[in-house]
């Protein structure tokens, strides 16, 4: 038969510190509903000074070679926005923290959110032709906005590693795609900028027609009707545009798709409160949503089993796969990735069901593709340690996480790092204007 290859292993990590939107809102006299709601955000990581893209990749990865070795790993593709050196692979440190072969190839990517899909798409074809290979993909990023601008509550960090391999045990990956370029300055970072600088607006309407174009070339290219795709993930820079996504596709497909997105749905700084995302026409304040409220993030069982009415609007896990999310914060190019690993932790009735995945990067690509989950993936859930390691982070006063974004390193001084991290990488500190790593 025909070699199955896609996701055989996935893992997120994240950073040491949180910066709780409920206290930004507080400090800026901003009411909360704002992020809660507005956004879908409660949270955003934020990293210690002995973090950066690296230490949350080698994070990310080091369960993943420790459960599976190294054989047969001849290639790691490395993903991100926010790349430590204008040359060398950020990957060359992770490759060195983990002790991998030195029969590799190591190289980063970059397409602003998107690339990540573009290293999952290479891998794919690296195990087409050699089947005996498996490829670690490594998404990585910190989201960084200025102070004080409307990009600041949509910042974020984390990683997340994928292996890819044939016959996996997570998600086969399905052969077509919708694609769609634009050349668009909607969000980008000169090089000497380590802020990125953003059209607010006009980002929100280069995602959706990013999102026409791919689905639109899905259909052209013989792809799946959206009455065979099952669950729908997207690129989340804030939950809210997951929703706002959900509902253009809505529209292009006219299907009746869930639209709620859940706030106060998390457990640390969240009280519980349930409350249903405002702004839509079809969500009450009461009502079906109730059973994704704080209770549901919580239990074994959240998910479509438990959700709205058989005659409502079709469950396709936007509530589910934006729990991660939300607390995260965006991460970039691996936003889309931390959904997939809330929506496989969170759903437990996946067994053989289409995933539709939705990338985005700015300046611009989107790829709409597709994935069968293979039975047997609820074995393999990140739920624990995800959910430890989001409730571990060490929360930041506003006035301590103002200080610690404006603080930034030049390569010219040599600088040892204050030992802050919890993690199990740290990021050492400069010599020689070389950056040093260490097991921590
Ligand atoms: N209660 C409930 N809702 C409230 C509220 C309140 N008290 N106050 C405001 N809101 C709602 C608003 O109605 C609005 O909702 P809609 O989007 O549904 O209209 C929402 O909160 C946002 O408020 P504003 O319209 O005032 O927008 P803003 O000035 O805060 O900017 C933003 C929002 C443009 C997303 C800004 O955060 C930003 O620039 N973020 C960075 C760019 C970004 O993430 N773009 C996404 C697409 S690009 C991409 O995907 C790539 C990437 O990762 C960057």
């Amino acid at each position: 038969g025909t070699v199955t290859i896609g996701i055989d292993d996935i893992e997120l990590a994240t950073s040491h510190h949180v910066v709780r939107l409920d206290d930004f809102a507080e400090a800026n006299g901003t009411d909360p509903n704002k992020f809660r709601l507005g956004l879908g955000q409660d949270e955003f990581s934020f990293p210690a000074p002995d973090e950066d893209v690296v230490t949350m990749a080698a994070a990310a990865a080091a369960p993943i070679i420790q459960r599976s070795g190294t054989e047969g790993i001849r290639t790691m593709l490395f993903a991100t926005e926010s790349g430590i050196d204008q040359s060398k692979a950020a990957g060359m440190a992770v490759h060195s923290l983990l002790d991998l072969p030195s029969q590799m190839r190591v190289v980063e990517v970059k397409e602003a959110c998107y690339s990540a899909t573009a290293a999952l798409q290479a891998a794919v074809g690296i195990v087409t032709r050699s089947p005996g290979q498996r490829v670690l993909v490594i998404a990585s990023d910190v989201a960084r906005y200025a102070l004080d601008s409307p990009g600041e509550p949509t910042q974020g960090a984390g990683a997340v590693a994928m292996l890819v391999s044939a016959d996996p045990k997570l998600l086969e990956i399905e052969p077509v795609s919708g694609l769609n370029s634009a050349d668009v300055d909607d969000f980008w970072r000169p090089n000497d900028s380590t802020t990125a600088i953003v059209d607010g607006a006009l980002s929100v309407t280069a995602y959706l027609d990013a999102l026409t174009g791919a689905w639109t070339d899905l259909a052209a290219q013989g792809g799946p009707a959206m009455a065979q795709i099952d669950r729908v993930l997207y690129h989340q820079p804030f939950t809210k545009m997951a929703k706002k996504a959900q509902v253009h596709l809505a529209g292009l497909t006219g299907e009746d798709l869930d639209t709620e997105v859940v706030a106060g749905a998390s457990g640390a700084g969240a009280s519980g409160a349930g409350a249903v995302d405002a702004g839509t026409s079809d969500a009450g304040s009461t009502g079906p949503t109730a059973a994704h409220s704080a209770t549901a993030a919580d239990s074994a069982t959240a998910g479509s089993a438990d959700s709205s009415a058989a005659t409502g609007p079709r469950d396709t896990g936007l509530a589910t796969s934006t729990l991660y999310n939300r607390r995260l914060g965006n991460s970039y190019t691996a936003s889309l990735y931390a959904g997939l690993c809330s929506l496989l932790d969170h759903d437990e009735d996946l067994a053989g069901k289409r995933i539709g995945l939705f990338s985005y990067g700015s300046g611009s690509v989107g790829e709409f593709f597709t994935a069968r989950v293979v039975p047997g993936y609820e074995q393999h859930s990140r739920r624990r340690t995800v959910t430890d390691a989001l409730d571990a982070r060490v929360p930041l006063s506003i006035d301590a996480y103002r200080a610690l974004h404006a603080a930034e390193l030049s390569s010219a001084e040599d600088v040892t790092t204050p030992k802050v991290t919890a993690g199990p990488f740290r990021f050492a500190g400069i010599k020689g204007r070389a950056r040093l790593y260490e097991r921590a």
